[in-house]
């Protein structure tokens, strides 16, 4: 067998810990795939005092002092896109080691460079598990499905929003109370921003769209939206329509150029996407000829997570080397936006309107006015002189048209509220 591959871990938190169970716990089988023994010579952290469940030598104070160590590989587990994370994987890569992380906020803003970086040097920037946890999706993209190129990606990549727009429309409780119920069972952070604003759906959908359309992944060229508007009205109708309401990241090459997009979307129920429930993930790749496949398991938690660092730490041992992004890095093209206000689509509209003669009558007007057709309608109950809903399902019509109907509505003395709009998926 040939010598072992040595590895420094920096960060000993969920995937970290994860990550030394499963090499410690699985050496002889791991070694056996990987053709040599995968050895961990130094790991850091921040608390060396903190109480941990699992045993591991070879501390080293500060992390920094990973990157000129005698490690092989250095695996990066502290996160965040800046501080000491990035330090780490550029003086690693500087010194001539290769890199595993799950940093996704790092990639999607550093990536093209990074990657760069690593090719100059002849070295790996593996990445597996910063992208929907345990489903090996960047493999999938930059090595499974290359021959037919790919049309579109779109997942639910955020286990946070899924499980909380799963116990809403289950429990029909108000967005509020099921996000705190969901910190106390520790599906939620503390502070829960990055997951419910779409920020770290976005991170990882830069990531996929890098690898999808050989461009350097691109944050600032996308549409960001979270789920804190959604009301447990909006999920009910949904259901009625036959639709479930999903977070999803959705990336897709139009004539125009790249179109990527974080937001909530109604998605027909018994579609693949619609039955990704809880706190999983779900990835659909339309491949050209090839067809259109789906992938769907555990996004997060240590042991998913660790799958997937363990994979690109056994890839490396066994010397299977590949350029970081699947092409070049000095290859990745800047992306070019979409005109996304022409993408056509069918919407969900609701308005809360006084209940008045002539109100729907308005609305309907408005959006005649913009061309824009309506397919069905809900609504519900008479209260005269008060607010209720009229909900609507339109014809596939342009974003930019919907909106400018929207906008005069909006204007009416007649409408209570800003009028909520979900775009309909073809899941
Ligand atoms: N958790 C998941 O399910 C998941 C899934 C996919 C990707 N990821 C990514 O994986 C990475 C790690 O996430 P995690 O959930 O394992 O985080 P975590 O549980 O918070 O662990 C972070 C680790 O980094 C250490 N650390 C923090 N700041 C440090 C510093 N300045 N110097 C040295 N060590 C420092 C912490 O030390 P102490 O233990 O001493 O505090 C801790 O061991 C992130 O990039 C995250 O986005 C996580």
């Amino acid at each position: 067998m040939n010598s072992p591959l040595k590895i420094a871990i920096a960060g000993l938190g969920t995937v970290g810990g994860g990550v030394v169970k499963a090499l410690t716990s699985r050496h002889a089988a791991l070694a056996a795939q990987a053709g040599r023994g995968i050895e961990i010579v130094a790991v850091s952290a921040r608390d060396t005092k903190k109480k941990r469940d699992f045993e591991v030598g070879n501390w080293v104070a500060d992390p920094m002092a990973l990157a000129s160590g005698d490690a092989d590989v250095v695996v990066e587990l502290i996160g965040g896109e800046e501080g000491v994370a990035r330090k780490l994987v550029e003086a690693a890569l500087e010194n001539g080691k290769h890199v595993v992380t799950a940093n996704k906020a790092l990639l999607a803003k550093h990536g093209k460079r990074l990657a760069e970086l690593a090719e100059k040097n002849n070295l790996q920037l593996k990445f597996e598990a910063a992208v929907a946890g345990g489903i090996p999706v960047v493999s999938i993209l930059r090595e499974a499905l290359i021959a037919h190129g790919v049309d579109a990606v779109k997942g639910i990549l955020n286990g946070t929003c899924n499980y909380i727009l799963t116990e809403m429309e289950v429990s029909g409780r108000g967005f509020a109370e099921v996000l705190k119920d969901a910190q106390a069972k520790g599906y939620a952070e503390a502070d829960p921003t990055l997951d419910i604003g779409g920020g770290d759906t976005a991170h990882k959908l830069a990531l996929l769209s890098s690898l999808a359309f050989g461009t350097a992944p691109d944050l600032a060229n996308m549409k960001v939206e979270g789920i804190e508007q959604i009301t447990a009205a909006d999920i009910g109708f949904a259901s009625e329509f036959g639709f479930r309401i999903k977070l999803l990241g959705v990336a897709r090459q139009t004539s125009s150029g790249i179109d990527q997009r974080v937001h909530l979307a109604m998605v027909r129920a018994r579609t693949p996407l619609a039955n990704v429930d809880g706190a999983a993930n779900g990835v659909v790749v339309d491949a050209g000829e090839a067809g259109s496949f789906f992938f769907s398991g555990r996004g997060a938690g240590e042991a998913p997570t660790a799958s997937a660092v363990v994979s690109d730490i056994v890839e490396i041992a066994r010397g299977s080397f590949g350029p970081v992004f699947g092409r070049p890095a000095a290859s990745l093209k800047t992306l070019v936006p979409a005109d996304s206000g022409a993408a056509l689509s069918a919407y969900y509209l609701r308005f809360e309107v006084l209940d008045v003669p002539g109100v729907l009558a308005e609305i309907a007007g408005r959006l005649s006015e913009a061309n824009v057709s309506i397919e069905s309608m809900i609504q519900r109950g008479r209260a005269p002189g008060e607010s209720v809903a009229i909900v609507m399902i339109t014809h596939e019509s342009p974003q930019y048209a919907v909106e400018r109907a929207l906008k005069a509505i909006a204007a009416s003395d007649k409408v209570r509220a800003r009028p909520c709009m979900i775009p309909m998926e073809a899941a």
